[in-house]
């Protein structure tokens, strides 16, 4: 399980004190599919940071089966993360190599097998010994998400994985990830604002304002509350813009 035990961050802009996480709070079972959904500026991105040791809490913790994050080795063992756009890839690198290279420095032995299942899972064979830089955004995404998932860690987060891909590369990704999730019984934590990605993958969605959880439960609930067909028109009603 992933406990968000009360953390908060405040970063201090031009002297002002801004408040990106305001005593979050969450229980994340394993298996279970979170997606945080919030206005530009919520505190999303934070908020992976934070559960990803990349940026650390102001107060409060968070757990990995009760290993703290602050025993920052054994609790990013557990994790892996994608950051929205793909920096992450090594662009001089074959997807393949992307793959042995990202696993290699977290201590991670992937045998050549082990990672062309990843490069079948997400219909990279024609690609997968061409440098990353000559590949489509969309294939360049694939190989970043690729390289995620393939570390197998217990829980992964990723930072807007379909931003700025094409209706069909998204819906690929997407099944890819739904299926990944079904099957594998992880922890996934996923920010987006792509309404057909939440209402499919989500078990749980964590609608995040001003750095407040203001909504915590599935994409049905949120929908009945305020009794709506759709998670898109569920949200835009929520925000007063519908
Ligand atoms: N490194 C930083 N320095 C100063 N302010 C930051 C920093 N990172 C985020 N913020 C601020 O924190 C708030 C939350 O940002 P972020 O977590 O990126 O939101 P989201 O991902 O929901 O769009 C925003 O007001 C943002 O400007
Ligand atoms: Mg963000």
């Amino acid at each position: 399980m992933l406990i968000v035990d009360r953390v908060s961050k405040k970063f201090n802009v031009n002297g002002k004190e801004k408040i990106a996480v305001d005593n979050v709070s969450v229980k994340i079972k394993k298996g279970e599919t979170v997606c945080i959904v919030g206005p530009n500026g919520a505190g999303k991105t934070t908020t992976v940071k934070i559960c990803s040791g990349f940026v650390s809490p102001d107060s409060g913790n968070v757990y990995y089966d009760s290993i703290s994050l602050l025993n920052r080795k054994k609790y990013l063992e557990k994790i892996s993360v994608l950051f929205e756009g793909i920096r992450s890839i090594n662009w001089a690198l074959t997807p393949l190599e992307n793959m042995e290279y990202l696993s290699g420095l977290r201590g991670i032995k992937k045998n050549k097998k082990d990672i062309e299942k990843y490069i079948e899972m997400f219909e990279l064979g024609d690609y997968k010994n061409q440098q990353c830089n000559s590949l489509s955004r969309g294939n360049q995404q694939k190989v970043a998400i690729a390289c995620c998932l393939c570390l197998e860690t217990d829980a992964v987060f990723m930072d807007e994985p379909t931003l700025g891909l094409d209706m069909e590369i998204s819906h690929k990704i997407i099944k890819i990830l739904k299926t990944y999730a079904q099957t594998n019984k992880k922890i996934f934590v996923i920010t987006t604002h792509d309404s057909d990605f939440i209402e499919e993958i989500a078990d749980k969605v964590l609608i995040i304002e001003k750095g407040k959880i203001m909504f915590e439960g599935s994409c049905e609930e949120f929908k009945a509350v305020q009794n709506t067909n759709t998670f898109k028109e569920a949200y835009l009603k929520y925000r007063g813009v519908l």
